[in-house]
C-alpha cells in the first residue's frame, strides 16, 4: 500500500482524491492547504488528516507520494520539499514557470532517488488513445496536419486571481490550457514540436496574462499543427481535427472521436476505460514498482514548457522561434 499526501486542496484535488479512492494500492492519508477550511472541508469528505503547512505534513506523515496541485509559482519550491523527504512527486501541469525551474526540478528529484511525474492528462483519455491508434494504423491515410481548437470563457469571476497573474501563473490560457494541447500534438504525433509562430492578445479587462493565442507549430514528424485558443467571451469549443489523406478525424477529448464517412463525421464507438486519473496513478505506481518508465515524466514535461516558452519568445520577436 503507498500512501498519499495532497498538497492543494483546490479544484483540481478531488480528481485525485476520486481516483484513489477507487485504487486498492493507494491510500490517500492527508492534504494541506494554507486555505484551513479548505484543507478541513476536503479532509473530513475523504477522512483525511488536514493541514495547513505543507512542509509540516510532508516531515510528520513521511508519504511514498506527493501530489502537487498548487499554484504554478509554487510547483519548483513544492517539489523541492517533496524531494528532499524521499517522497515520490505527481506534480499538475504546467511543470513550472519556466524550462529553467524544470531542470531544477528534475535534478532534485534524480538526487533524492524519488520518481517526478507530471499530470499531463492527455495521455490517459479513451479517446484520445483511440485517435492515436488510429493515426498509428494509417486507418485514414497518411495524417498531413492537426488543428487545434480551444474556446473556454477564461476570465470569470469564479476563476481564482492567481490564474491571472503573469507572475504566479506564468502566462494565461496558453500556459493553463495551451500545455494540454501542446502534451496532445506531441503525444499523438510521437514526435516534438520544434518551431512556432504566435500572435497572442491581452484585452482583459483584469489580469495581465493572454487571453487568446493563434500558434502555428512544426514537429520533428514534419506535420504542422495549428493551436488556437482564445479565452473571451463566445461559445465553448474543444475540437482537435486530424486531417489526413484519406479521410478525417474530429476528437473531442472528454466527450468523443468522430471520423469522416461520406461527407459526414460518423462517431466512433469507444472500448470502456478507466477514469483518466486513475490510469494516471497506475502509470506512476508501475513507474516506482519499476515496472515501465513514465511516459509524463520530468522530462518529458520539459519539453512542454519550452514549448510554451518558444511561443511567448515569437509573440514578443513577431518571428518563427526555434523551442
Ligand atoms: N490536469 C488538469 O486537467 C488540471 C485541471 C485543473 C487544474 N490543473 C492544475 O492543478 C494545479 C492547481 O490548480 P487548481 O485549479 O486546483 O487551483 P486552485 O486555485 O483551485 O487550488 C490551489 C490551492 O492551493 C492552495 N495553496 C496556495 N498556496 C499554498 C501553499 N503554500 N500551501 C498549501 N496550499 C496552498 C490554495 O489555497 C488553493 O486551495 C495547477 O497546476 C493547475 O494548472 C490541472
Amino acid at each position: 500500500m503507498l500512501r498519499v499526501v495532497i498538497i492543494g486542496a483546490g479544484k483540481i484535488a478531488g480528481s485525485h482524491l476520486k481516483a484513489i479512492e477507487q485504487m486498492n494500492r493507494l491510500r490517500a492519508i492527508a492534504i494541506a492547504d494554507v486555505q484551513e477550511a479548505r484543507a478541513l472541508e476536503t479532509a473530513s469528505r475523504y477522512g483525511l488528516v488536514a493541514y495547513t503547512d505543507y512542509r509540516k505534513m510532508l516531515e510528520q506523515e513521511r508519504a511514498d507520494i506527493a501530489i502537487v496541485a498548487l499554484p504554478h509559482f509554487l510547483h519548483k519550491q513544492a517539489a523541492f520539499d517533496c524531494a528532499d523527504v524521499g517522497c515520490h512527486i505527481l506534480m499538475e501541469k504546467p511543470m513550472a514557470l519556466n524550462v529553467a525551474e524544470c531542470d531544477e526540478m528534475i535534478a532534485a528529484a534524480e538526487r533524492n532517488c524519488v520518481q517526478l511525474m507530471v499530470g499531463l492528462t492527455q495521455h490517459y483519455f479513451r479517446e484520445n488513445k483511440m485517435a492515436k491508434q488510429i493515426i498509428e494504423r494509417g486507418d485514414l491515410g497518411k495524417l498531413i496536419m492537426i488543428n487545434d481548437t480551444r474556446h473556454q470563457h477564461y476570465f470569470m469571476d469564479t476563476r481564482p486571481d492567481w490564474f491571472l497573474s503573469k507572475e504566479k501563473a506564468g502566462g494565461g490560457i496558453i500556459t493553463n490550457l495551451g500545455a494540454h494541447s501542446v502534451d496532445k500534438i506531441q503525444w499523438l504525433l510521437d514526435s516534438r514540436i520544434h518551431t512556432v509562430r504566435a500572435k497572442l492578445t491581452h484585452y482583459a479587462d483584469h489580469g495581465d496574462v493572454e487571453g487568446s493565442g493563434c500558434i502555428y507549430a512544426m514537429t520533428d514528424a514534419g506535420i504542422p499543427a495549428t493551436i488556437v485558443q482564445s479565452g473571451y467571451k463566445g461559445v465553448p469549443i474543444n475540437d482537435t481535427h486530424l486531417i489526413f489523406t484519406e479521410g478525417m478525424l474530429k476528437l473531442v477529448t472528454g466527450r468523443g472521436i468522430w471520423i469522416s464517412d461520406n461527407g459526414s463525421y460518423r462517431e466512433v464507438p469507444l472500448p470502456e476505460s478507466a477514469n483518466p486519473y486513475i490510469l494516471q496513478l497506475q502509470e506512476f505506481i508501475d513507474a516506482i514498482d519499476g515496472a515501465r518508465p513514465l511516459e509524463c515524466s520530468g522530462e518529458y514535461a520539459r519539453t512542454v514548457n519550452e514549448v510554451l516558452e518558444g511561443i511567448y519568445r515569437s509573440h514578443t520577436t513577431g518571428k518563427e522561434e526555434v523551442v
